[in-house]
């Protein structure tokens, strides 16, 4: 039995989708901790696509049980659109449960989020417009709407009477826009609250249960290390704790209960939205990995920046989520360059940097130091072993578990399931700090 964390070690979108599918095959349970459908989770099948925002990516296993659990904000009208598409598909949506106490998206978050991005101007965040962080204010501000509110009719009309005619004097004094229905929204959500009536359960004792049964869990982080509220790029972050040590406070487990934290990152670096990025490309090479790694965010379409892999900010996510393991993803969009950098360290004001600096102007101010390695100019997407990709791919990988100090355990050539390496076992290998007694990278690539 495993409990393990798969989290994003950079700024989102680094293949958690596809990664936690994967590892979903010796998994019994399959748990969502953190964010809303600010979230996009791609997983190609056999070419069939599914983009998922809430659900967990184990979903596409008919006996995996799934939950959203109650750190996650739940935006109902699109969780329905959700689970709509999947029965669709014809895939089953029989073992999914939701947090009773997860908050939940109501339609002036949704609004609110994109005033205040208006009225922020030049000092937006660029967020997916989502209502994520209005939503969770109110859940700091304690006039949160929970989904155990949703489930009882009259409190939940008492309740939204009181919260709608406040957040239609912010909608109408601050932002000049329209007061919303108080009686309109309310129906909607009671409608919302019926469909979604039989999925709802204590999710911390369902999951408890699961653990004293020895069943193996996998907490699927949303977001990424750099776009967490404590440790990411503030104020360029989303609203949640996507980091790992976010999967017990999100699910209502004591720590205790974790065996292991995968990071997964991208062979090289992307980010959607406002916010410091030292590797950033803004020219022809960035236009190539943007269009090689067809980087068009999963929920809002935009396009995302493209960079180079920074170690520095790999270092750092491998400290702050307490990293066992690495699964590095899109390797093949690296296929065609004749050369490939990597950052090692930043260069401020003259002066060397190793590691992440916590304030973001001071971030802004670093200047990527590159170490750049030859490219291997053959394709990879059919490689299905490590002795199978080419040399100067196995050392560009060994490089970067080097400058890492972590094992890489999966890399990932395409977006299908098959389209993976297994180098050693992501769930059930050692532990890296035991690994590790000497300082030295131990691993697969590195024996
Ligand atoms: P997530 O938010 O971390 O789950 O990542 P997204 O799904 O938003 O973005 C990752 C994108 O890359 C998706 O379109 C995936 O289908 C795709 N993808 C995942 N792994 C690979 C890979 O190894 N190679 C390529 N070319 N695409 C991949
Ligand atoms: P997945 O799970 C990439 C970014 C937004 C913005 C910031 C705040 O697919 O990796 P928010 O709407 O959360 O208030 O926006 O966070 N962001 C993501 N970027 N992938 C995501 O999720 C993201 N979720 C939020 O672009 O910069
Ligand atoms: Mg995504």
């Amino acid at each position: 039995m495993a409990n393990v964390i798969v989290i994003g070690a950079q700024w989102g979108d680094e293949g958690k989708g596809k990664i936690t599918d994967l590892l979903s095959r010796s998994a019994d349970v399959v748990v969502r901790y953190q964010g809303g459908v600010n979230a996009g989770h791609t997983i190609v099948v056999k070419g069939q696509t599914f983009k998922l925002h809430l659900i967990p990516s184990g979903i596409l296993y008919s006996d995996t049980e799934c939950i959203i659990g109650s750190g996650t904000v739940i935006d109902p009208k699109v969780l329905i659109a959700e689970l709509d598409q999947l029965e669709e598909l014809g895939i089953s949506t029989e073992n999914l449960y939701i947090s009773e106490t997860a908050h939940v998206t109501m339609p002036y978050h949704r609004l609110i989020d994109l005033a205040s991005e208006e009225r922020r101007g030049n000092h937006k965040i660029g967020t997916t417009g989502r209502g994520i962080g209005p939503t969770y204010a109110d859940k700091s501000e304690r006039t949160g709407i929970r989904i155990l509110d949703l489930m009882d009719a009259e409190g939940l009309r008492e309740q939204l009477e009181w919260t709608i005619n406040y957040k239609n004097v912010i909608l109408e004094k601050l932002y000049n826009l329209p007061p919303l229905n108080v009686q309109e929204v309310i129906e909607e959500y009671l409608g919302y609250a019926e469909r979604l009536r039989r999925y709802v359960v204590d999710a911390s004792l369902k999951i408890y249960d699961a653990i004293q049964r020895r069943r193996n869990i996998l907490f699927e982080g949303a977001q990424g290390t750099l776009l967490d509220l404590d440790h990411g790029t503030y104020p360029f972050v989303t609203s949640s704790n996507p980091v790992a040590g976010g999967a017990c406070v999100g699910t209502g487990l004591g720590p205790t209960a974790i065996d292991r934290a995968i990071g997964v990152a991208k062979a090289y670096t992307t980010r959607v939205g406002e916010g410091p990025f030292p590797t950033e490309l803004d020219g022809e090479m960035g236009e190539l990995l943007c269009a090689k790694g067809a980087e068009f965010g999963t929920t809002t379409g935009r396009k995302r920046r493209c960079g180079w892999f920074d170690a520095v900010i790999g270092r750092y996510a491998v400290r702050i989520n307490g990293l066992d393991c690495l699964a590095i993803t899109k390797l093949d969009v690296l296929d065609e360059l004749d050369e490939i950098k990597v950052c090692v360290a930043y260069e401020i004001n003259g002066e060397r940097c190793e590691h992440f600096p916590t304030s973001s102007r001071r971030f802004q101010q670093c200047h990527p130091i590159y170490k750049t390695l030859p490219g291997w100019k053959v394709p990879t997407t059919n490689c299905r072993s490590w002795e199978e990709l080419p040399k100067q791919a196995q050392d560009y990988l060994k490089y970067l578990a080097e400058l890492m100090a972590v094992p890489i355990a999966i890399v990932s050539l395409g977006a299908s399931r098959d389209q993976t390496i297994i180098l050693e076992d992501p769930i059930h290998g050692p532990k890296r700090a035991l690994l590790h007694a000497d300082g030295t990278p131990a691993s697969l690539l590195s024996a």
